[in-house]
Formats: structure tokens, C-alpha cells, sequence
């Protein structure tokens, strides 16, 4: 193969773009193998490590939170912060909203919507709560959502209840559930001929579950209710489409598995429903059906809106299949040494296919905050505690740069505590 088809084949110019001479040969020799096969490659793995800057002082599990800039995509940020300090008021009069616009196109594009339905955010929780604010509530109306979905959400429907006097129901997501229809079934219970609105996690964050969303989607529709999916932790991690999912608004953290900067997100609105929707901060030269009259924040760090464009370069160089089948296998690999353990608790389902890179894990006999503590101050990794809503345990959330020799530490660690 000559080396323009291999560039294409891992990502076309964004390899080129995104990696040194060095990496462009490595990636020619994988150029082939296929994403489940190169989920173990540990010499492929190792090279993506060194792309990362780690910290000496603790194995880092806990990405789900915040997962840092790669150096290179990190340089190319310090760049357009630097540029932009150069060009200061020029830039911001001139090319600024043409640059958000590009790279707006590009997460359209990525994750299969039109330009038109997809705005940059500072994160998901601007942006679901743009939607949930943006609402014309009406006394009596009613929301359904999770039990296990997230606090700055539930606190955003909350208020709107007080504001509006509607009405939220809530639901219990099952740990280990035996078939997509019985999570179905479940949020099908909660509705009623006054719900409008379906908020749903596509991965739950505490847990790792990826829910059925485009079943879910379908059984809301079915009862004329929209559904607003909670999408934190998808992009980048695993590979779907969000016409896919068939939902009216998607938000998303880009500052996560996508790895681009800190403070930036995403919002994705259904073309037919951008119209209905009230904006936060008023926009009101743009028409009703343009989605950037949800858009107006003021002045903000720009620097950022371009970083995004660096971090899917990079996401996509390596392949968001191959990252997938590798956050999967690197799940499976840890998940699978301490399941059945005696005292060790898995609080994520066991189906593979409805989990990847995240999961839970609790000890009995053990607060969770003892577990993370231990793990931490003992053993020198770092998760976080889950201790509520049905869930016991520290999440773990590992990256593409996170080693099989991490993870036998991690589990000789649990298998300790437990014993
Ligand atoms: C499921 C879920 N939704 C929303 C959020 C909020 O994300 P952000 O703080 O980036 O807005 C998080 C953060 O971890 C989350 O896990």
C-alpha cells in the first residue's frame, strides 16, 4: 500500500494533520486489521499512550469527568489561544462566527445531522438545559426521567416546575435488565396523556449502561411525547449516528471522551422542533426555525470552539470504531477478572453491548467513599464514589491510553480489598 492509502484508510488528511511521520508509518502497518483485533494490540496502544501527558502520581480512572488534550491536540489549542491574543478584536469582528460555523459543520458531520441542527455549547449542561428552559411549560404538563440520570438536569426540571407549575416523574433505570423492552416498558409506564417531554441518558453516567434510545424514541413518539437524550459521556466513546436514535435534542461534552477542551459541548435539535423552543438569552434577529437563535452567550473563549476541530482530527486519525472496540475491550478486560468474585459487586450490566469503556464496581462490606479512598491512598488509582439512586461503588472510567498493566494493578487492588 502506498502511504496516501494508508493516510486515507486511518482518517484520511487528519492523520496527516494530526500525527508526526513517525505515527503515519505505524499506522500503515495497521492499516488493516480490524477494530477488535487491534483492541488488543498492546504495541498499537502503547504508541497511543505516549500521545497523552500522565501524571506520575496516580493511575488515572476517572476520565468521564474531564479527559485532558492529548499533547498535540493540546499545542494546536495553545496555538489558536495564542493567535487569537494577536488578532484580539480583528479576529472576533471578522472570521470568528465563519470559524464556529466550520466547526460546527464538523461535529454535524460526525455524528450524521445537518448543519443546521447542531450549535457548539460550553457542555451538556447548557445545552439540555437550554432545552428543558426553552420549553412552554404549561401548569400540569409532565416530564419523565431517570432516577440515575444527572443532578443538574433534574435541578433544571425542577425549577421549571416551581417556575411553570409541570410536573416530573420519575423512573428506576434496572442495574442488570434482562431485555431492551424492559427498559422500554419502564419509561413507558411513567407517561401519560399530559407528558411532553422524555429526558434520557444514553450512557448512564454513574453505571456505564448504554441505554435502547432509538426504542425508547420510538415508544415516546408512538405517545406524542419528545425525547431529550442526555449524551454526556457518548460522543466519541462508542460510534452511532444521532438521526439514528430518532430523538428530538441531543447534548453532548466534548471535554470528555472526545478529549477536546475544557468547556465545550454540544446541542443537537431536531430541524422540526427548533422553532417551538424559547432561547435562554434572547437572539432576536435570527428566524424562529434558525438553531443559533439558541446560541447567543456573549463574548467567550472562541480559542475553544476551534480546539474542537483539533480533537475530532485526532479522534478520527485514530478511528472511532477502533477506539470503541478498545474502551470495550479494556472494560471487558478488568470487569471480567473480578466478576464472580466473592464481595466484589458489578453494577454494570454484563451484556457487552450495553456497556464500553465505563463501569462500576462496589465491595461489600466497604463504603464506596472507602473504596475510592483505599484505592487511592493505598494503591495510588484514582476513581470516584457513586453512592446512591440504587448504585454502590466507584466508577471506573479508563482511556485510550490506559494500560492492561494499570488494570491488573486495579483488580489486584479489588480482589485485595475484598479479601
Ligand atoms: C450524564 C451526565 N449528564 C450531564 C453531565 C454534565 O456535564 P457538564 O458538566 O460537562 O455539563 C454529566 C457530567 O458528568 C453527566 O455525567
Amino acid at each position: 500500500m502506498n502511504k496516501r492509502d494508508f493516510v486515507r484508510t486511518m482518517g484520511g488528511g487528519a492523520a496527516a494533520m494530526v500525527f508526526g511521520p513517525d505515527i503515519n508509518a505505524l499506522f500503515a502497518s495497521y492499516a488493516h486489521v480490524p477494530a477488535g483485533e487491534l483492541a488488543q494490540d498492546a504495541q498499537f496502544w502503547a504508541t497511543m499512550r505516549t500521545k497523552f501527558k500522565l501524571t506520575p502520581n496516580y493511575i488515572n480512572l476517572e476520565n468521564g469527568y474531564y479527559c485532558f488534550q492529548p499533547e498535540e491536540v493540546l499545542d494546536q489549542f495553545i496555538g489558536h489561544v495564542r493567535s487569537i491574543n494577536v488578532e484580539a478584536s480583528h479576529y472576533m469582528r471578522t472570521t470568528r462566527l465563519e470559524d464556529k460555523a466550520r466547526v460546527a459543520g464538523k461535529l454535524a458531520e460526525m455524528l450524521g445531522c445537518s448543519p443546521k441542527e447542531v450549535i457548539i455549547t460550553r457542555n451538556t449542561t447548557e445545552s439540555l438545559d437550554t432545552v428543558v428552559s426553552g420549553y412552554d411549560w404549561k401548569p400540569g404538563d409532565e416530564a419523565v426521567m431517570a432516577n440515575q440520570d444527572y443532578g443538574a438536569m433534574i435541578d433544571q426540571f425542577r425549577l421549571v416546575a416551581r417556575r411553570y407549575g409541570m410536573v416530573n416523574k420519575f423512573v428506576d433505570v434496572p442495574l442488570h435488565p434482562k431485555s431492551d423492552e424492559e427498559v422500554v416498558q419502564i419509561y413507558a409506564d411513567a407517561i401519560t396523556p399530559r407528558t411532553r417531554l422524555l429526558m434520557v441518558c444514553h450512557i448512564i453516567n454513574i453505571t456505564g449502561h448504554i441505554l435502547p434510545i432509538a426504542k425508547i424514541s420510538d415508544m415516546a413518539h408512538a405517545r406524542g411525547v419528545d425525547v431529550m437524550v442526555d449524551g454526556a459521556h457518548a460522543v466519541a466513546h462508542f460510534e452511532y449516528k444521532i438521526p439514528d436514535l430518532r430523538c428530538d435534542y441531543y447534548g453532548s461534552s466534548l471535554h470528555k471522551w472526545l478529549s477536546a477542551p475544557l468547556g465545550s459541548g454540544m446541542l443537537y435539535v431536531k430541524e422540526d422542533k427548533i422553532a417551538s423552543l424559547w432561547p435562554v438569552f434572547s437572539e432576536f434577529r435570527r428566524a424562529d426555525t434558525d438553531i443559533l437563535k439558541l446560541n447567543h452567550t456573549g463574548t467567550h473563549p472562541c480559542h475553544t470552539d476551534l480546539g474542537i476541530e483539533n480533537a475530532i482530527a485526532f479522534h478520527q486519525a485514530i478511528g472511532g470504531a477502533r477506539k470503541e472496540a478498545r474502551l470495550r475491550y479494556i472494560q471487558q478486560y478488568w470487569t471480567s477478572r473480578v466478576r464472580g468474585t466473592p464481595k466484589i459487586v458489578l453494577n454494570t450490566p454484563v451484556d457487552p453491548s450495553r456497556s464500553c469503556g465505563v463501569a462500576n464496581v462496589g465491595i461489600e462490606g466497604m463504603t464506596p467513599a472507602d473504596v475510592a479512598k483505599t484505592l487511592l491512598d493505598k494503591y495510588k488509582i484514582f476513581t470516584v464514589a457513586i453512592n446512591g439512586n440504587g448504585v454502590h461503588g466507584v466508577r471506573v472510567s479508563p482511556q485510550i491510553y490506559t494500560s492492561t498493566a494499570e488494570l491488573d494493578a486495579f483488580v489486584k487492588a479489588l480482589k485485595e480489598m475484598a479479601a
